[in-house]
C-alpha cells in the first residue's frame, strides 16, 4: 500500500512528480481557437406593420427608434433547445467535426427552469455523455460562455467545446407591451472552440468580463424565482413577463460596451482605429452608432444585423458573425472585437484575429 500523502503547506512547492496536471501541457497549445460558426432562426419573420396591427406602435417608431425591420418568432412548439440544436449542428459541420468535449449554452429562456437546457442539446447533438451546462448572463450571456468554454480549453478539461448562445423570448415576452414586444427575436448561433496556440487566428484574447447587480432590477422578470414564487402572488400580483428599464440600460450600454471594447482591444496591443470589425450585441442601431462614435470608430465598422432579426440576447453576437461574413462584412484577418451588454447588470468584451472559416 503505498504511503498516506500529507497535503503539502500553503505556498510550498509542489513536489516535481505531482507537477504538471495531465493535460495541463497538452500537446498542441492550450489557447481556445475559434473553428467553426453556425446560426439558425426560426422560419417565421414578423415585420414591423404585423406588430403595428397588434399593438399601439407603427413602422416609422420601430425603424427610427431601434433600426429594426423584422425578427423571426419561433412557434409554440419550439423550444430553446430546438433552436440550440439547429445551430449546434451547424457549428459542428463548420468545423469539420462531429465531437466535442464539451457543451456550454447561454440562455435565459431554458427549456424548462431545472435541469439546464445544454445537456439535452448535447444528447440531441449525439455528443454522448460530455459535460455540459447553461450560462445566464441575459445579452452578454455568449461572452461569458466564451469565457467558460475558454477555461475548459485552458485547463485542460476540454480540447473542443461548443459554445451556443440561443434565446427563445418571444416565450417571455407580454403580449401587451410594446416597448419589449418590438424589439426582440428568436434564434441560436454557436461557435466551435479548439486547443491551439494562442499567435494564431481566431485564437481568442482573454475575455473581459464585468457586472453589477446593483442594477440588477433594470432589465428582469419579477416573479417566479425563489424571491417571488409565482404560487406565493397567484392573487394577480405575479409578473413573469421580462421588463427592461430601456432609456437607463441605453446609457449602460452605451459607456460599458465602447470602454471594455477599448480595454479588449489594448489587451491585444491595438489602438481604437486599428478595429476593423466591432461585432456588439444588436440591441438598437442608435446603441451601435453611439458605441462606434464613443471608441472614435467610424461607424461603418460596426455589424449591424439587428434590422433583420431584432435583438436575439444571447445568439445575438454569433447570428452577426454569421451575417456579416455570408455578406463579405467579416473576412479572414481583421482585427475583430465582439462586445455585449445585458441584464445582471453584465458586460463583456474580447477580442480575435478573424479566421479562415465558412459559417453554416
Ligand atoms: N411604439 C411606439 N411608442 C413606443 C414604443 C413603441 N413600440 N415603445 C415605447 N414607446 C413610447 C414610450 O411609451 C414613450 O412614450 P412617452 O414619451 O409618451 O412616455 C416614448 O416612446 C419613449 O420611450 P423610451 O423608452 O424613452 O424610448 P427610447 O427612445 O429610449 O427607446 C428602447 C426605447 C428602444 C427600448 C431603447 O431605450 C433601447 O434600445 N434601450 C436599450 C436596450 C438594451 O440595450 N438592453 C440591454 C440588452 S437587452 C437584455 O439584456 C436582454
Amino acid at each position: 500500500m503505498p504511503p498516506a500523502r500529507t497535503p503539502a503547506s500553503p505556498g510550498a512547492p509542489r513536489a516535481a512528480a505531482d507537477a504538471p496536471w495531465p493535460g495541463a501541457a497538452a500537446p498542441g497549445g492550450t489557447a481556445p481557437v475559434l473553428c467553426g460558426l453556425g446560426s439558425w432562426l426560426p422560419p417565421r419573420r414578423v415585420g414591423n406593420d404585423e406588430l403595428s396591427r397588434e399593438l399601439d406602435t407603427s413602422d416609422e417608431w420601430i425603424r427610427s427608434r431601434t433600426g429594426i425591420g423584422h425578427r423571426h418568432v419561433a412557434d409554440a412548439a419550439t423550444a430553446t433547445s430546438d433552436l440550440a440544436v439547429e445551430a449546434g449542428r451547424r457549428a459542428l459541420k463548420s468545423a469539420g467535426t462531429e465531437r466535442v468535449d464539451a457543451v456550454v449554452l447561454a440562455t435565459t429562456t431554458p427549456d424548462r427552469p431545472c435541469p439546464a437546457t445544454a445537456p439535452l442539446v448535447a444528447a440531441q447533438l449525439g455528443l454522448g455523455t460530455v459535460p455540459a451546462f447553461d450560462v445566464g448572463a441575459v445579452c452578454t450571456g455568449f461572452l461569458y460562455a466564451l469565457a467558460a468554454g475558454s477555461g475548459l480549453i485552458a485547463l485542460g478539461t476540454a480540447r473542443r467545446v461548443l459554445v451556443i448562445g440561443a434565446d427563445k423570448y418571444s416565450g417571455i415576452l407580454d403580449p401587451r407591451d410594446r416597448s419589449t414586444r418590438v424589439i426582440f427575436g428568436d434564434g441560436a448561433g454557436a461557435v466551435v472552440l479548439r486547443a491551439g496556440d494562442p499567435a494564431e487566428p481566431g485564437a481568442l484574447g482573454p475575455p473581459l468580463l464585468g457586472s453589477d447587480g446593483t442594477g440588477a432590477d433594470l432589465v428582469a422578470i419579477r416573479s417566479g424565482g425563489s424571491r417571488e414564487p409565482l404560487r406565493e402572488a397567484a392573487d394577480g400580483a405575479a409578473d413573469p413577463y421580462f421588463r427592461m428599464d430601456g432609456r437607463t440600460v441605453f446609457r449602460r450600454a452605451v459607456e460599458r460596451m465602447a470602454d471594455t471594447s477599448l480595454a479588449a482591444a489594448e489587451r491585444a496591443g491595438w489602438a481604437a482605429g486599428d478595429i476593423d470589425r466591432l461585432v456588439a450585441h444588436q440591441a438598437n442601431l442608435r446603441i451601435l452608432h453611439a458605441v462606434a462614435d464613443r471608441m472614435r470608430l467610424p461607424r461603418d465598422r460596426c455589424a449591424v444585423h439587428l434590422d433583420q432579426v431584432g435583438n436575439t440576447a444571447a445568439a445575438s453576437i454569433p447570428l452577426a458573425l454569421a451575417h456579416a461574413v455570408a455578406g463579405g462584412r467579416l473576412a479572414a484577418g481583421h482585427r475583430t472585437v465582439l462586445t455585449a451588454f445585458g441584464g445582471g447588470l453584465t458586460w463583456g468584451a474580447c477580442a480575435l484575429h478573424w479566421p479562415e472559416l465558412t459559417p453554416v
